[in-house]
């Protein structure tokens, strides 16, 4: 009978790769902690009609992707396919409306998306986000995307590009969106299929899609960013005068709309540097996204708060510890235990057990083999630990209270008592 297997796109996390995990999350609170961020779970599970409203109904997560189900109750719910509606949700849920203003969150988890399965796609992948609500400043989404910069920057990366776009706002965007139309109408037939779809539902997307024909249309199409409105020109200018500021290297790319429906105003995306030194695997993620967000003005409205403008972003951690691999950043290696406590008979097997917890509360790490019953076995494993002394404990010295500490080295070895073994230890650790 075949072997039961992870779900297609789904993996188990483990070893070297949960080091990775636990490195970015680190970097993520201690940058979270700097710049006033707390911590935000969600629940993995959300009402369907959360994402159907707020991710939207003509994205692809919510046409294609979405992992959705009826309850035995016969509630519709989601597993969700990225965090911003959840916390959305919370904010107004948690009457966090009336804190001061912003009120700003951090997240690490898991998220689920039906995707084809491809490179560094998956359908349960992990992302960090940073959520800023409560303020409509330009200088909030220099933040955001400092904050992200500056977290890849701490895990090594060097030559990132930032592609940054404004796609306005409800006031000059349904005009822009007409006249696009109007331009795109007339190109029909060359456009792909999803694009015609998309014609009709969200012409904006038409300007990112992959396919070389449509791209070539999208090439000479009129551009959002000539028909900003006043407000929205002005906050445009404002973000890339805090980048310069900040000596961010950005770069406009007027074809960036993003594929969820809420962004309004600034959208961005960070790309990492080419990897000149890993040619073929490279080539596919250089053109995906780590960190993909921007400003949300109107979400919090439209799922039923109060009128709050808000800015963030997420990025993709597969990814990211995928390029630090190739990369060759490693991963420091846990810290290996100096000691075995090595036993004998039964009595030295139950007072090890507690001599064991004596050395945990005394945060020294300790090897020990308490399934075995040979010496010899135990002194293999000591040596193949390449430990530096061994306690062992046999049954005339646990009658005496007694223990033999040997130095693996030399073979040198004492008799102490067993009150004194823990003292004797730090020592001769420190001494090192
Ligand atoms: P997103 O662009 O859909 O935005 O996802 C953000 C990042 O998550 C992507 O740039 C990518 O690195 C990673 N990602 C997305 N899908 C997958 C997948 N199937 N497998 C592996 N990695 C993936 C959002 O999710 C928005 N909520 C970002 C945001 C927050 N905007 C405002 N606030």
């Amino acid at each position: 009978m075949a072997k039961f297997q992870s779900p297609t796109g789904m993996h188990d996390l483990l070893g070297e790769d949960l080091e990775y995990f636990r490195k970015i999350e680190n970097v993520c609170r201690d940058i979270a902690d700097f710049y006033g961020f707390q911590r935000i779970e969600t629940p993995i599970l959300e009402e369907t009609e959360l994402f159907e409203k707020g991710t939207g109904f003509t994205t692809d997560i919510v046409q294609k992707q979405m992992f959705s189900f009826r309850t035995r109750g016969g509630d519709f719910l989601t597993l969700r396919p990225e965090g911003t509606p959840g916390i959305v949700r919370s904010y107004i849920q948690q009457g966090m409306q009336n804190l001061p203003k912003p009120v700003k969150f951090w997240y690490f988890g898991p998220f689920f998306r039906y995707e084809r399965p491809q490179a560094q796609r998956f359908r349960q992948f992990y992302q960090f986000g940073f959520e800023s609500l409560g303020v409509e400043k330009p200088v909030i989404d220099a933040q955001i995307i400092k904050i992200f910069y500056n977290i890849l920057k701490e895990l090594g990366f060097k030559d990132l590009t930032i592609e940054l776009n404004s796609i306005g706002d409800s006031e000059c965007r349904p005009e822009y969106k007409r006249i696009l139309v109007k331009y795109l109408r007339s190109h029909q037939s060359n456009l792909c299929p999803d694009c015609r779809r998309r014609l009709r539902e969200n012409p904006l997307r038409i300007l990112d899609c992959k396919r070389e024909r449509c791209q070539i249309i999208a090439g000479a199409a009129p551009q959002m960013i000539d028909r900003l409105c006043k407000e929205c020109h002005n906050h445009f200018k404002s973000v890339l005068e805090f980048l310069e500021e900040l000596e961010l290297p950005y770069q406009l790319n007027p074809y960036l709309v993003r594929g969820l429906d809420y962004y309004t105003k600034t959208v961005f995306e960070i790309f990492p540097g080419s990897l000149k030194d890993d040619k073929k695997s490279s080539q596919e993620i250089d053109k995906t996204a780590l960190v993909g967000g921007g400003r949300y003005d109107d979400l919090v409205k439209l799922l039923r708060g109060k009128d709050t403008p808000a800015c963030g972003a997420a990025a993709g951690v597969e990814r990211i510890v995928y390029l630090m691999k190739l990369k060759g950043r490693k991963m420091p290696s846990p810290k290996l235990p100096q000691v075995f406590l090595a036993q004998v008979g039964e009595l030295p097997k139950r007072k090890s057990l507690k001599i064991f917890e004596e050395f945990r509360i005394n945060k020294i790490k300790v090897a020990e083999a308490f399934h075995k019953d040979s010496l010899i076995s135990q002194l293999r494993m000591a040596d193949g630990l390449a430990v530096k002394f061994v306690l062992i404990l046999g049954q005339k010295e646990a009658l005496e209270e007694k223990i033999i500490i040997r130095e693996m080295k030399t073979g040198k070895q004492k008799i102490i008592p067993i009150k004194n073994v823990i003292k004797e230890v730090k020592r001769r650790l420190k001494k090192d």
